[in-house]
């Protein structure tokens, strides 16, 4: 299992929209060690989100890295606005795009570091070809546009291909899940072979609070990568 360490990238889908200043402050202050801006087009997935305006707002506000994670059709026609925003990390999805290839060499000619979502569906021999231009592959454990989702454990076997891939292969590349993760999913997912994990729902209603909730995900992460 590669040496990458566990990281806890809270997905801001949940947060209050209209603070989201304040909310990407109390995430930083929670501890996280990124934070994914959920982009959706209402095209590649039925939900509508934010752009690369909303991003840039928030950026000066914390020092955590942004990824922008690109649920849109068309990735090519604006990532180059997600780098500019101040995500230092492009996530194009497998699906929305011709010529996967070119568009991750897009993100990194743009200067970030390029990373591929895979749906449900898309078998992870998808990424097999570009894994030298990757810093990371997201396995989506629901079938993306919402928060709030039941985490998909049949997804469990395509994050453990992906993770041999890319050990197999020598690549030094992150593998994240996103979607129902939480205290009763995660350790599922970090056994598999996930490092990165996003979370929204699991964050934003612990009772306990962001704090609680960023570093039990972090403590379950790491005890079962290590069993
Ligand atoms: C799906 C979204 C969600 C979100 C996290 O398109 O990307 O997965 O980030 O949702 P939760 O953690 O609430 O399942």
């Amino acid at each position: 299992m590669s040496t990458t360490g566990v990281e806890i990238a809270p997905s801001v889908l949940p947060a209050d929209f209209s603070r989201l200043g304040d909310e990407v402050v109390a995430l930083e202050k929670a501890g996280v060690d990124r934070i994914q801006w959920d982009v959706m087009d209402g095209r590649f997935v039925p939900n509508l989100t934010f752009g690369p305006d909303v991003i840039a707002a928030c950026r000066p506000h914390v020092s955590v890295p942004f990824e922008a994670h690109l649920m849109i059709d068309d990735p090519d026609a604006s990532l180059d606005r997600y780098v500019e925003a101040g995500c230092e990390l492009v996530i194009v999805h497998a699906e929305a795009t011709r010529h996967l290839h070119r568009t991750l060499g897009r993100i990194r000619e743009a200067g970030a570091k390029a990373a591929v979502a895979l749906n449900p569906a898309t078998p992870a021999v998808a990424v097999e070809d570009v894994l030298d231009l990757c810093a990371m592959v997201l396995v989506m454990t629901v079938n993306p546009g919402f928060g709030g989702q039941d985490y998909i454990a049949t997804m469990e076997p395509k994050i453990a291909r992906v993770r041999r891939m890319i050990d197999e292969g020598g690549y030094h590349c992150d593998v994240e899940v996103d979607g129902g993760i939480g205290p009763a999913t995660v350790a599922g997912a970090a056994r598999a072979g996930a490092n990165v994990l996003v979370a929204g729902s699991a964050l934003f209603r612990d009772p306990q609070g962001l704090e609680h909730a960023v570093s039990e995900l972090r403590e379950r992460a790491t005890a079962s990568r290590r069993a």
